[in-house]
């Protein structure tokens, strides 16, 4: 046989041996299918982006165009003595981002969580007072933002200052501070780095009065002349909540005052519901319903999943104009933060790739909802 013939009929022999499994991969990926609409990220932890993680490694590579540091840039790892900044770890996620040509977001400045009680204190363990405090926040940030000024492109300088009825969260940062701690830290991450995207991102937002207590914070903030680029709706989400109502009327909210409104830490949590103060007295082991998928989550609840989360990205497309970014809280099921939390040791599912690095039925119905395809 003539060479051009005999790999003429190589080809076509190769494409009618494509079977299922070839043919999921031909499904574009999420950064292809979204390129018109947003950027799709994901949260990636030390493993992933020192590349030791090599079932996360290649989604990571074809799926998603920004990265967020799930938590190497918080407080607690970045600054964690008052006179030792480490910054290891977060260079090498910066150096990630940079060599896979990703956007990289830094998350985050200002939160009460994950920052060390010195931050608070005085050498005695007593309370600081504000203009300490205020001196400590601007040299932190002065110096974390102004360490990856031009390659950090934003930052969510405030995580959750908000309660759930809309008031101000009575945190440490609030009491000793006052109000305008939030003001303080944007002013001094727009002097860090005043090319820097800021943002405002908290949780639950697509409850009315939260989400009416953020549309304040943000106007106040704007009045002041703060140039804040967008609300992150973290996207904690539940089989049933959001609904899409509520997610519409939220981005629509949040999308009058001027910003954009991106979608920060996506996942869809399929457990039984544990109210967070209640976790850590929960023993799995004694109370096995409130882990019901430990061997395996059955089709019906995949496919309910599959259904939520392709509802969300039609809601997000229909608002693409405002959405730069939608970015998931992990990358694979097995190394989602809701394994452990509230309670410890539970098997949870709330990304769009299974334990293996496989897709999941959520996957194709959320690429589909891009092709225009129910
Ligand atoms: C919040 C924070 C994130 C992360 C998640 C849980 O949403 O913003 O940094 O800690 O909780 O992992």
């Amino acid at each position: 046989m003539k060479k051009p013939l005999l790999l003429l009929c190589l080809v076509l022999a190769a494409l009618t041996m494509v079977g299922p499994a070839q043919r999921a991969q031909s499904t574009p990926p999420l950064k292809e299918a979204f390129k018109s609409a947003f950027l799709i990220g994901a949260a990636l932890n030390r493993r992933q982006f020192s590349e030791q993680d090599s079932r996360a490694l290649p989604i990571i590579k074809a799926q998603f165009n920004t990265i967020s540091p799930e938590n190497q840039l918080k407080w607690q790892y970045v600054h964690p003595r008052p006179d030792t900044y480490d910054f290891e770890g977060s260079d090498r996620y910066v150096a990630f981002g940079e060599q896979y040509q990703m956007v990289i977001i830094g998350h985050t400045l200002v939160w009460h969580r994950q920052t060390p009680a010195w931050v608070f204190q005085d050498g005695k363990g007593n309370q600081v007072d504000r203009e300490t405090l205020l001196s400590r926040l601007h040299e932190h940030i002065l110096k974390v933002v102004g360490r990856y000024k031009g390659r950090i492109k934003g930052w969510d300088v405030v995580n959750e200052a908000l309660n759930a009825d809309g008031s101000m969260r009575q945190s440490p940062w609030y009491k000793i501070i006052g109000e305008d701690y939030v003001a303080k830290a944007f002013e001094f991450a727009h002097q860090a780095d005043p090319q820097a995207e800021l943002y405002y991102n908290d949780y639950s937002l697509e409850n009315e009065p939260k989400r009416n207590g953020a549309i304040k914070l943000i106007q106040k903030l704007k009045t002041r002349g703060i140039p804040i680029a967008a609300v992150g709706l973290q996207g904690h989400n539940k089989l049933d909540w959001p609904t899409m109502a509520q997610q519409d009327d939220t981005i629509g909210a949040f999308a009058k005052l001027g910003i954009k409104v991106n979608i920060t830490e996506l996942d869809i949590d399929v457990l039984p519901y544990v109210a967070e103060e209640m976790g850590p007295t929960i023993k799995i082991a004694d109370q096995p319903t409130l882990n019901p998928y430990a061997s395996g989550l059955p089709e019906s609840v995949s496919r309910l999943q599959a259904k939520q989360f392709a509802g969300l990205f039609q809601v997000y497309l229909k608002h693409r104009d405002v959405i730069d970014r939608v970015t998931f809280w992990g990358v694979t099921d097995g190394d989602t933060w809701l394994n452990n939390w509230p309670v410890r040791g539970r098997t949870n599912y709330p990304l769009l790739f299974d334990r293996d690095g496989k897709a999941k039925p959520a996957l194709e119905a959320v690429v589909k909802t891009a092709l225009g395809v129910q």
